[in-house]
């Protein structure tokens, strides 16, 4: 089973090139469900039908489509839950990290909807299961959200078994937060697992994320940005696709100016991305609209492109990513290194603090909170530097917390 998410700048062909993907991969057998998560409703407008909200609707045989509805799941889940968040925010005492970090929390929809894809990715027959996002920023944001909530929820609800015995009076004295109404508690234990199981499963080898973009240098930069915030956050890129690429055999004296500023910028793109493909979609003639046009759009996007190591694109979709998990530790003599890729990115970019058993990565604007494994708490930080593309952190065992050999 694989999840594959398209995300990009506003236009750039997100919902086309995701929906070009799915009917390539029914049409060669391939069980595949194409969600989308971007309230505009445009994948029904590109597959030509109308999408109820939220049903499961079957395109052509092996190939289902549906438009989650955040709104509507809104009222039926969260309700308890909203208020009684907003309620603790107002009262908590908020350090300025934790200020940082609680931006990235949610509107509800963006929890709602991560948790809509993965209903369908455990509950659903599919062997693929691809997911149209929202612009970067959005997408950004909700792939944030889990992280971010757990956070709160576990500072708001001090131990699991605490809350087993008696929710209600732990919660208020502990932490002099609001104290929850009687069906908060339940939800928010529910949402704080459901959340952890989609953070799982959009950071496990089964998904990856594919950047789209347009052969524009504006367009590239933003493209770089999105690459380093997911690596940030833990995600796998594991494609770039350049949409419109202007077909430079038909092009007319005006587009010949355009065909050489595209292969450019093209040029940079694959440099930038490298090891990552960046595959080639032209411009078509006519907005690809349709199932058929679909699938002449995803032929040539994913069929073997003839260019250096851009093989099959249906085999290597379906064989998942290739590349190590972008947050890892590795071990040198009796130190650790905490590993965590960072492309595109300068020193002086990187802002680094440890505080207790979370280690704090900003980068641009964007921040993770990484929780340290047991073995690197007892360590300290030794030093950090930035290697082929990854964060190298340093950590030397603390005499005082290991057992002297
Ligand atoms: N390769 C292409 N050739 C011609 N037209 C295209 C191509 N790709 C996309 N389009 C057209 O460009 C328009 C925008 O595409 P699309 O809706 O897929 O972009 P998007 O990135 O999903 O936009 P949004 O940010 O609004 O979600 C659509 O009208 C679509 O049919
Ligand atoms: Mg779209």
């Amino acid at each position: 089973m694989r999840v594959v998410l398209f995300t990009g700048k506003g236009g750039v062909g997100k919902t086309t090139v995701a929906a070009a993907t799915a009917v390539h991969a029914a049409r060669h057998g391939v069980k595949t469900l194409v969600l989308s998560t971007d309230a505009a409703h445009s994948l029904g407008d590109a597959l030509g039908r109308s999408l109820e909200p939220d049903e499961l609707q079957e395109i052509e045989p092996g190939l289902f489509a549906q438009q989650v509805d955040a709104g509507r799941r809104l009222q039926q889940t969260w309700g308890a839950v909203q208020g009684y968040l907003l309620d603790v925010l107002a009262a908590l005492d908020v350090q300025p990290m934790d200020a940082a970090e609680l931006t990235v929390l949610p509107g509800a929809d963006d929890v709602l909807t991560l948790l809509a894809v993965r209903e369908q990715v455990e509950s659903g027959p599919w062997d693929l299961v691809v997911v149209d996002c929202a612009p970067t920023a959005e997408t950004l944001r909700w792939l944030a959200v889990p992280d971010a909530l757990t956070r709160l929820v576990d500072r708001v609800l001090p131990s699991q078994r605490a809350i087993a015995r008696a929710l209600v009076p732990v919660v208020g004295r502990a932490a002099s937060l609001p104290i929850p109404g009687r069906e908060v508690g339940p939800a928010l234990l529910q949402l704080r697992s459901q959340l952890s199981g989609a953070l799982e499963m959009l950071r496990s080898s089964s998904a990856s994320v594919r950047l789209v973009l347009t052969p524009e240098a504006v367009v590239l930069a933003e493209a770089r940005r999105t690459l380093t915030a997911l690596s940030l956050q833990g995600f796998v890129v594991d494609g770039v696709v350049a949409n419109r690429v202007i077909p430079a055999q038909s092009a007319s004296d005006w587009q010949l100016g355009w065909v050489q500023a595209q292969s450019a910028v093209l040029e940079r793109a694959d440099e930038a991305f490298a090891p990552v493909t960046v595959r080639r979609a032209p411009y078509l003639e006519a907005e690809p609209v349709g199932p058929h046009a679909l699938a002449r759009l995803g032929e040539r996007l994913l069929a073997d492109q003839g260019a250096d190591g851009v093989g099959d694109g249906l085999v290597e979709l379906l064989s998942g990513p290739t590349r190590p998990n972008p947050v890892r530790v590795e071990r040198h003599g009796r130190d650790f290194e905490l590993v965590l890729d960072l492309p595109n990115v300068q020193a002086r970019d990187v802002d680094l603090a440890r505080r207790e058993d979370d280690l704090l990565v900003a980068v641009d604007g964007n921040r993770r909170v990484i929780s340290l494994p047991s073995a690197l708490r007892r360590c300290t930080v030794a030093g950090a530097r930035l290697r082929d593309g990854a964060l190298h952190v340093r950590f030397e065992p603390d005499p005082a917390l290991w057992p002297s050999p």
